[in-house]
Parts: C-alpha cells; sequence; structure tokens
C-alpha cells in the first residue's frame, strides 16, 4: 500500500480502482505513513501557518430538504432567524478586531436573500473592510447570480458536492435536487473566477469505498482551491436520525489523501470534526490540513445554526473561540496567520 501512497505523492492522482484499493487500507497500516508525507505536503506549500475564517451563519431558513441537514425545510422544531445587514456588519467588525481577514457569509438557500441583497451585504462588507477577502455559501444560484456576486466583489464560493456519486446523491437529497445541476453550479463558480471550494461529508449514510473514489476523481479533476470535509453527523429532527455518524479516523485519511492529491489546496479542520473528537481539529492539522474556520454569528443564534446535534462552540463568544482556536493550533506546532490567507496555486 505504501507504493500507491509514493504514487500518489508523485503523480498526484490515482485511478478509480486504486483508490478504491488505497482507502480500503487498514487505518493503522498506513495512517502515520500518509499522515507524514500530508505534513510534509503542507510545510512545503504554507509551512507551519494556519489561515483563519470568521464564519457568519446569516440565516438558518432554507428551502432545501437535504436528508441528513437540521436545518432542512421539514424541520418544524428548528426556531428560524435571520440576520440584519447591521448585525452582519457588527459581527465582520468583531472578527476584525480580532484578526479576521476572512469572513465566510454561510446560510441555508434562503429566498429573501434575494441577488440584490447578497449584493448589498456583499457592497458592503467590501467597502467597510477593503482588506479582507469574503466568501459566500448560499448554496446553488443562476450561473448568472454567481456572476452578479463576483462583480460585487465576493471573491470565494463554497458549495459542496456533498457526493460525487450520483445514485448516492440521490439517497441524501430529494427528488427536486439534481445532481448534475449541483455539478454545474461547482464548474460555473471556477470558470467565473471564484476561488472555489467543495467538499463532501465523511460517513454520510449509503456512502461506499466506491463514493469517496468518486469524489477523489472529481476533485482531482476539478482541481479547486479548498476542499471541506468533515464527518456525517445525525441531526435528530432528520430521516437520518439514527444513522452513524463518519468517523475520525476516515475523515483524517481523507484529508490526508486529499493534500497529497492537491498540495497547494486550503483545508480546513471542520467544526464537525471538532465535534466528534475533543482533539478532532488538532489532528486534522496533523493530517494535513491548513485552515480553521472559529464561529463569527452573534451568540444568540448560534444554537439555532444546528445543522447536526452537539454542534461544538454553540455557547462561545467569538474572542473565545479565536483564542480557543489559536492556542488549540499552537499546541500542535502550527501559527495563525493575520492575513486573507489565498490559495497559494492552483
Ligand atoms: N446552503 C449552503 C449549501 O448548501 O452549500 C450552505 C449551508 S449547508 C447547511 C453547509 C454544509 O453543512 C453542507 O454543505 C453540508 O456538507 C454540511 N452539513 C449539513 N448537514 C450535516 C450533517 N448532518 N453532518 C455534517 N455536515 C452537515
Ligand atoms: Fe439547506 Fe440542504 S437543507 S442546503
Amino acid at each position: 500500500m505504501k507504493k500507491l501512497i509514493d504514487q500518489l505523492e508523485k503523480d498526484k492522482k490515482l485511478s478509480k480502482q486504486e483508490w478504491i484499493e488505497l482507502i480500503s487500507s487498514p487505518y493503522e497500516e498506513i495512517s502515520e505513513y500518509v499522515f507524514e508525507k500530508a505534513r510534509k505536503q503542507r510545510m512545503a506549500y504554507y509551512g507551519n501557518d494556519v489561515y483563519m475564517r470568521g464564519l457568519i451563519e446569516f440565516s438558518n431558513y432554507c428551502k432545501n430538504d437535504c436528508l441528513y441537514c437540521g436545518i432542512r425545510r421539514s424541520n418544524r422544531y428548528a426556531s428560524r432567524y435571520r440576520l440584519s445587514l447591521d448585525q452582519i456588519l457588527q459581527s465582520c467588525k468583531m472578527g476584525y478586531d480580532l484578526g479576521f481577514r476572512t469572513f465566510v457569509l454561510q446560510g441555508g438557500e434562503d429566498p429573501y436573500f434575494t441577488d440584490d441583497r447578497i449584493v448589498a451585504i456583499a457592497s458592503a462588507i467590501k467597502s467597510s473592510f477593503p482588506d479582507c477577502a469574503l466568501t459566500l455559501s448560499i448554496g446553488e444560484k443562476p450561473l448568472e447570480s454567481y456572476q452578479t456576486y463576483f462583480d460585487a466583489g465576493a471573491d470565494r464560493y463554497l458549495l459542496s458536492h456533498e457526493t460525487a456519486n450520483k445514485a448516492h446523491y440521490e439517497k441524501l437529497h430529494p427528488p427536486g435536487m439534481s445532481y448534475d445541476h449541483r455539478m454545474q453550479c461547482i464548474w460555473n463558480l471556477k470558470r467565473i473566477g471564484f476561488e472555489t471550494g467543495t467538499g463532501f461529508m465523511v460517513g454520510s449514510p449509503g456512502q461506499t469505498v466506491e463514493c469517496l473514489a468518486d469524489d477523489m476523481m472529481f476533485l482531482t479533476a476539478l482541481k479547486p482551491h479548498m476542499v471541506g470535509i468533515g464527518p456525517y453527523i445525525p441531526h435528530h429532527e432528520t430521516p437520518f436520525a439514527d444513522q452513524m455518524a463518519g468517523t475520525l479516523e476516515m475523515t483524517l485519511l481523507m484529508i490526508a489523501f486529499i493534500r497529497l492529491a492537491l498540495p497547494y489546496a486550503l483545508i480546513p479542520a471542520t467544526t464537525a470534526l471538532g465535534t466528534i473528537s475533543p482533539l478532532g481539529r488538532e489532528k486534522g492539522m496533523m493530517a494535513g490540513a491548513n485552515v480553521v474556520m472559529p464561529n463569527l454569528s452573534p451568540k444568540e443564534v448560534r444554537e439555532k445554526y444546528l445543522l447536526y446535534d452537539d454542534k461544538i462552540c454553540t455557547g462561545d463568544e467569538a474572542a473565545e473561540c479565536r483564542y480557543c482556536i489559536e492556542r488549540r493550533m499552537n499546541s500542535v506546532g502550527y501559527q495563525i496567520k493575520v492575513h486573507r490567507g489565498d490559495c497559494k496555486v492552483v
């Protein structure tokens, strides 16, 4: 198996069959070998630096009904909220004072936030904080809308593909949602010129090794700037409430594989990783991740943006999260950087 890892490190790709073989390897047999190689690549591109993004969860209304997601339309028990432009700008101001130079605006697919409103928010953030990067993560939109956001100054866009296996995608989403449309959106974002992020959940219901191999094939074809992966975690008010969560081990291996396939990539150690294991984000760094996304949302709404059960950091102030993350990163030998944290190359 070490031969396949060496080949991946050298060629930055594998065939689907080779991916299946590699992903099926026992954790104990390959983890140390692959993590060390992943750290070497991370070091070559980013040194010990950790890029920090401030996550502002600005709406938990969603018109979609993804079967895994706690803020899905059908969850009647979710207490819905939207942040005003003022609240969003206040969160940015607090973040700026704490050293954030990237803001990630994430929300459900909320029809209240029309293109005009998104453009107004993006323009206000960019004119108030011209040295900061703005990332949007607001789901599937027409090409023209993406272009409008880009023209208004949004620099980056995150749209997770969730799974690159069409049959699996259809198990995770209701009939109204389309795999082909989602993929088209991701390619459109890249074409427009966004620093584009995608990703998937590890251990989502029905996921097989073949699905993960499809994810890796898709990533090596797309060559995104950023790849956000985290374990799937059940939410009690979804049809998947009784399903198992993804594992720490498989998530760490996938982080390391992504680092070897896309050595320049921005790879966050996600909140979901910190939720399934107390030291998950530190371990994510040791497996090749180089980004953290502490929560900047106002404290009073945090518990409402519950994508999955037991989400961490819902009771903390922005400043607590920011310094907690810094201590955690320092504890494993990494340093938070105060700058936009752009992707080095693609
Ligand atoms: N609406 C936007 C979108 O669809 O891209 C952004 C919000 S969406 C809730 C953000 C991400 O949360 C999804 O891409 C998904 O990967 C993740 N997510 C949702 N439910 C989850 C769960 N139960 N476990 C882990 N991650 C989950
Ligand atoms: Fe909101 Fe899936 S339920 S994006």
